[in-house]
């Protein structure tokens, strides 16, 4: 594969060790199927190898006995998993052989997987919220990017409205004129708002919220209440403007004929190959890299047969999570940096630092050491942070610490929608982290 290609096929394959052990679980037919993917990823590595290293040809000869062996076993346990395919529930298999990847997904584990919401209301909780309370949750909680009304501030989605303008040629669709059923919402919500804090609001904040949704929409009055009980009777406005698409001559007409199973071809020939192990970089962003520890320890299969899989490669030793021993001169400084800036990730959807740093949803942090409170120029602070600046208050290390823990018990009314830096040591990290951006 050239490496244009790999770049086009990093990102598809971006499941961690965990992810495919998810998957290992929840069919057994996929699992050989996903196992031979994988095992078929590593060819074009491995043929450019063999290319490379003619002069070992007996070596690798002896080695592909060897393998082969293996992937006559690899195979035994795919057929043995499509055979008993058809019991999707049935306890994940232990493969024999895990190449050091994956594990059994523990039942807590899948359970914080399985979250859907059906339209029907299957997958809710039980719980309530009113619109009253909701109004509240969602000021605290949403509005800082929804809006108070949920009308949306500057880019951020608008979630109310819009109603009629479907057909236009710009349409405003939101939660209330286009989304046809209301466990999306629910379900959303509950899984990834608030953005960057995702997986933070109980179920009953969840239905307060949803319930006042609905009011921004004007489709319930102030006293509504939704509830598991409830949910379901509630009618949304587009619910009937989604029609199947089933046109003779498109996807879904063709996918739904008898399936044709005769004069099948011989022989299958692989064209194409999409799997590679990849990890999201450490210092973050969207650009897959390729996890090198994963691939060295990866079989593979190739276009002419299968070809050979390397001896897994030894592990190292695991670091101790986190504080390391003493005895050994670390630069404690640099560690506390480091971690601030991972704790940072929290911060970034709305703080920018560094050359050139601009404001987002959150002022830019560059020099915030002893800076005035609230005097980024051009950015609209909370009328708490304007009152701090005219007092001519100024962030030092202490405030900084007091702040970050508890964003709204320290500056009441601020607008800053983060419910605070828990773990200890992490606010000091971050202030370690943003002193490297003193004069940027
Ligand atoms: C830091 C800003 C921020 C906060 C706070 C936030 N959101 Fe969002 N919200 C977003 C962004 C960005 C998107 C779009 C995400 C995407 O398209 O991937 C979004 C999308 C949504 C959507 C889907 C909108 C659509 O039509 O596609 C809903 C519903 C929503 N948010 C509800 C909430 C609720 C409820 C809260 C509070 C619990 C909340 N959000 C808090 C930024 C935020
Ligand atoms: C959802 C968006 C959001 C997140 C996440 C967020 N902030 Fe903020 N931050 C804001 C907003 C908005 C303000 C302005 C507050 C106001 O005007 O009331 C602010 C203000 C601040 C200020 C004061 C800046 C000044 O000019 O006075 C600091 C310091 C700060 N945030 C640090 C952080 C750190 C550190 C994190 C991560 C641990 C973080 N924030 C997470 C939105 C956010």
């Amino acid at each position: 594969m050239s490496k244009s290609l790999k770049h086009i096929f990093l990102p598809a394959f971006g499941g961690t060790a965990a992810m495919l052990a998810l998957a290992l679980f929840v069919a057994n037919r996929d699992y050989g199927q996903s196992r031979i993917e994988t095992l078929e990823g590593r060819v074009t590595q491995v043929q450019e190898q063999v290319t490379a290293a003619g002069d070992n040809a007996r070596a690798e000869a002896q080695r592909a006995a060897e393998l082969e062996a293996k992937i006559a076993e690899v195979q035994a346990l795919a057929e043995a998993r499509v055979a008993g395919g058809a019991n999707l529930t049935a306890p994940a298999p232990q493969p024999a052989n895990t190449y050091g990847l994956g594990r059994t997904a523990h039942e807590e584990e899948i359970a914080a997987w399985d979250v859907d919401v059906l339209p029907d209301g299957r997958g809710l909780p039980e719980g309530r919220g009113d619109v009253y309370w909701g109004e509240e949750v969602f000021a605290e909680k949403c509005a800082a990017c929804h809006g108070d009304f949920a009308e949306g501030v500057d880019n951020w989605p608008v979630l109310a409205g819009g109603f009629d303008t479907l057909g236009d040629e710009d349409p405003v669709k939101t939660v209330g004129s286009y989304w046809p059923h209301l466990s999306t919402a629910w379900d959303y919500i509950n899984r990834s708002m608030p953005f960057g804090e995702a997986g933070t609001l109980t179920p009953d904040e969840t239905y307060a919220i949803v319930a006042y949704i609905l009011y921004s929409n004007d489709m319930v009055d102030d006293e509504f209440e939704l509830s598991h009980e409830n949910f379901a009777e509630v009618e949304m406005y587009n619910a009937q403007g989604f029609v199947i698409d089933d046109r003779p001559d498109l996807e879904y007409s063709q996918w739904r004929t008898e399936p044709c199973m005769a004069n099948c071809k011989p022989e299958v020939e692989v064209t194409m190959r999409s799997v590679f192990l990849v990890e999201t970089p450490p210092e973050g962003g969207s650009e897959s890299i390729m996890n090198q520890a994963s691939v060295d320890g990866l079989p593979s299969f190739s276009a002419d047969g299968p070809a050979f899989v390397p001896e897994p490669v030894a592990q190292p030793e695991p670091e101790p999570a986190s504080e390391p021993e003493p005895a050994e001169e670390v630069d404690e400084a640099s560690l506390l940096i480091e971690r601030g800036e991972k704790v940072f990730k929290k911060c970034a959807a709305c703080h920018a630092v560094g050359e050139g740093a601009k404001n987002k949803s959150g002022p830019q942090l560059n020099a915030v050491l002893d800076r005035p409170i609230g005097s980024v120029e051009g950015f609209a602070y909370s009328k708490t942070f304007q009152a701090a600046l005219e007092e001519g208050r100024t962030w030092d290390e202490a405030s900084l610490i007091a702040f970050l823990a508890d964003p709204k018990g320290t500056m009441k009314g601020t607008k800053m929608a983060f419910s605070g830096l828990k773990k200890e040591g992490d606010q000091e990290a971050i202030i370690a982290y943003l002193r490297t951006f003193l004069d940027p």
